[in-house]
């Protein structure tokens, strides 16, 4: 997928309200993979959180938050949530998703210049971007992240594997339609480019072992 094609499917393309009602719908009321795969990112998201023990004087980032898919898990901790995106389609229908008193409000934001000031959260959380998007966007998205948190972050990635490979030929067989994560990237590339950004991998976690090729990361700065 040529870079100017991230404008259009993944920049542009949420900023649509029939696109952000459907969204919804397949991620919440429909039985799908998407949905299934959402539950256990969310498990696994919370996990992660935990292991961050974050406190209620702690304010996390939910960037891109979407239709607020996380803020029932994020109502389960203490902290206070800003969330986050580039579509106000998307982020009208979040609106009273997420708790009422926890979340401090909605902003419009770019994910690769976001409008908040260094060191502002202490977990920024980013679910369901980095892996449709091109190298260079996803550079540029991370080193912006690490720029706003002051200890953690939460993405999730796709890992290309020979694997996933085998299982998307598998699946491409059964259902041409079918459309994976544009871009996967392979395990050391990804260290790479955390490691890049001075953060180190606190714990790689599979969404759904064997099946998806989607993993959660824990990263923590290193302190320089
Ligand atoms: C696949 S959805 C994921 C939303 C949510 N994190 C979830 O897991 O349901 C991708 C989201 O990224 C947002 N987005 C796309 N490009 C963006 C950008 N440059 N900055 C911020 N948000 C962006 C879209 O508007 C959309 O809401």
């Amino acid at each position: 997928m040529p870079e100017s094609d991230y404008e259009r499917q993944t920049r542009r393309a949420y900023r649509d309200r029939y696109k952000a009602a459907e969204y919804r719908r397949q991620h919440t009321d429909q039985l799908t993979w998407a949905r299934f795969a959402t539950a256990r990112e969310k498990r696994g998201v919370a996990a992660l959180l935990r292991l961050c023990d974050l406190g209620p004087q702690e304010i996390i980032l939910d960037i891109p938050c979407g239709t607020g898919v996380l803020a029932e898990t994020l109502a389960e901790f203490p902290f206070r949530v800003v969330a986050a995106d580039i579509s106000r389609e998307m982020m009208r229908l979040a609106v009273y998703a997420y708790k009422k008193g926890q979340c401090r409000g909605f902003v419009q934001a770019d994910i690769t210049c976001p409008p908040f000031k260094n060191d502002a959260y202490g977990c920024v959380v980013v679910l369901g971007f980095m892996h449709r998007v091109p190298p260079l966007i996803r550079a540029e998205s991370l080193r912006a992240l690490c720029r706003l948190t002051e200890r953690f972050l939460i993405l999730s990635y796709s890992l290309d594997s020979p694997a996933q490979r085998f299982k998307r030929r598998m699946v491409r067989f059964a259902n041409q339609c079918h459309r994976f994560a544009p871009y996967p990237l392979k395990r050391e590339e990804l260290r790479r480019e955390v490691h890049r950004e001075g953060l180190a991998i606190r714990k790689i976690m599979p969404v759904v072992p064997m099946l998806s090729s989607e993993v959660l990361l824990l990263l923590e700065k290193i302190p320089s």
